[in-house]
């Protein structure tokens, strides 16, 4: 089958197309024919082997491959169809269409991923191509899970910091779906895109800092790190919520000291990324709650572009890489 291989760590040229055996199937494993995956910062990341937050480097590395990749085919998140299922597997059947979670196993930049049916996986939302269902599950996921621990009340002020990013995105629109008033902050180029998913306010933060606005908020969800922490919860409400999902360790220690030394409380989570969490987001999607903004879809010969695109920020939305024949979706939203 066709994939996109890595071999060392480094720059998105060292993404090459290239010929891997199809994998074989497990009796709880199903077959997945993926049609397109989302080219994340979370593959960037591993492709180049750098993360902003430093602490995980070690253990991340050891998992992963400590002089090369053990895993040659990135991708995380995908879209497709049920090739084939297991001899144990009794949810899925040949043919569905689904989308989902690949995890550290990674391999949805291939025509083919074996993964066991309890991963995160479900139903491909009935009102979304392949293309535009490969970028729901990562951000989606993530915000998904993080607005929940927000526990949002109609009316609350909510501010979004890194708002332009496949979670903040996703995180915006489940804001505003569970009736807060949403304040986003990212660069000049996000607030058109910003405001169309139902942003209320925008904060181009190149030009000011939201924390100097005097205005403060019930929520705060920071995807940015090294953000001032003692500023942000200082513009928390009484009883309110500081959400960090990409946290330094100082900030961790803090954020306990805060939840219990203060009427605010501060969380730094990990999304688990549940089939319950993937099966809410697709029912929010056919009722008409969330979208997913695409920028544009790029063939299997591009990843490397995809990659620079993403690291690069050039983008308003998903960029995302059509695995095999290029009519996962739209060309360019
Ligand atoms: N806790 C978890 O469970 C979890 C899970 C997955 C990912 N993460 C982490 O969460 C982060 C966000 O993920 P993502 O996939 O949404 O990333 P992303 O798509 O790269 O989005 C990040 C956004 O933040 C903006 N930004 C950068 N610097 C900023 C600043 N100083 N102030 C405000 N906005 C700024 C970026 O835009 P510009 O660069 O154009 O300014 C971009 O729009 C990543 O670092 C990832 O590693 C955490």
């Amino acid at each position: 089958m066709k994939a996109i291989l890595y071999s060392e760590y480094g720059p998105p040229d060292v993404l090459q197309l290239g010929e891997v055996p199809t994998p074989s199937l497990g009796d709880d494993e199903v077959l997945i024919r993926v049609r397109a995956a989302e080219a994340t910062k979370a593959d960037c990341e591993l492709r180049a082997f750098k993360f902003s937050v430093k602490w995980f480097w070690l253990p991340l590395r050891l998992a992963v491959g400590v002089r090369r990749p053990r895993r040659k085919v990135l991708g995380g998140y995908f879209a497709g169809e049920i090739a084939a299922v297991g001899s144990a597997v009794k949810e899925f059947a040949p043919g569905d269409e689904v989308f989902g979670a690949a995890g550290l196993r990674m391999g949805a930049y291939a025509e083919y991923v074996a993964l066991p049916s309890s991963y995160t996986i479900a139903a491909k939302p009935a009102n979304m191509d392949f293309a535009a269902a490969a970028a729901v599950p990562l951000g989606g996921l993530n915000a998904l899970h993080f607005m929940r621990l927000a526990n949002i009340k109609r009316g609350d002020k909510v501010l979004i910091n890194g708002a332009g990013g496949s979670i903040g995105a996703h995180a915006v629109q489940i804001a505003k779906a569970q009736g807060a008033e949403v304040t986003a902050v990212d660069s000049a180029i996000k607030e058109q895109f910003l405001r169309r998913v139902g942003a209320d306010h925008f904060v181009d933060y190149e030009k000011e800092s939201f924390t100097g606005a005097g205005v403060t908020y019930d929520v705060i969800f920071d995807m940015v790190p090294g953000s001032d922490y003692r500023a942000c919860i200082d513009l928390l409400n009484a009883g309110g919520r500081y959400l960090c999902g990409n946290p330094r360790l100082a900030v961790m220690w803090r954020s306990m000291l805060t939840t219990r030394f203060t009427d605010r409380t501060a969380t730094c989570a990990f999304a688990r990324e549940t089939v319950e969490e993937l099966t809410a987001l697709r029912d929010m999607i056919e009722n008409g709650e969330i979208s997913s903004i695409v920028d544009r879809v790029l063939p299997m010969h591009q990843a490397a572009d995809a990659h620079r695109l993403v690291e690069t920020e050039q983008r308003v939305g998903a960029v995302v890489i059509a695995i095999d024949d290029g009519d996962a979706g739209a060309g360019t939203a």
